[in-house]
């Protein structure tokens, strides 16, 4: 398995409205305190045409659907334990 994770985060009007800024800082915050910076690659993406389920993140190819500030922490422990 990859050591490398690359995640990347909706920026489209859909994801925006739906609270993705507030997801992209606590993603940050959350790779800054665990010291993640040089294992996961984190960017913005254009819209990933699941608009209604957003906000959306690519993790390695896998998309997750309606990621809210309360669901952030658990799916990022659950997909970046191996890298801890
Ligand atoms: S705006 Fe995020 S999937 Fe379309």
């Amino acid at each position: 398995m990859s050591q490398r994770v690359e995640m990347h985060i909706c920026l489209g009007s859909s994801c925006f409205s739906r609270g993705n800024k507030e997801v992209v800082m606590f993603i940050r915050e959350y790779l800054r305190k665990n010291h993640l910076e040089d294992k996961v690659i984190f960017k913005g993406a254009r819209c990933m045409g699941r608009c209604s389920n957003g906000p959306n993140l690519n993790i390695n190819g896998v998309i997750f659907e309606g990621v809210t500030i309360s669901k952030i922490e658990g799916i990022l422990e659950k997909e970046l334990a191996r890298l801890m």
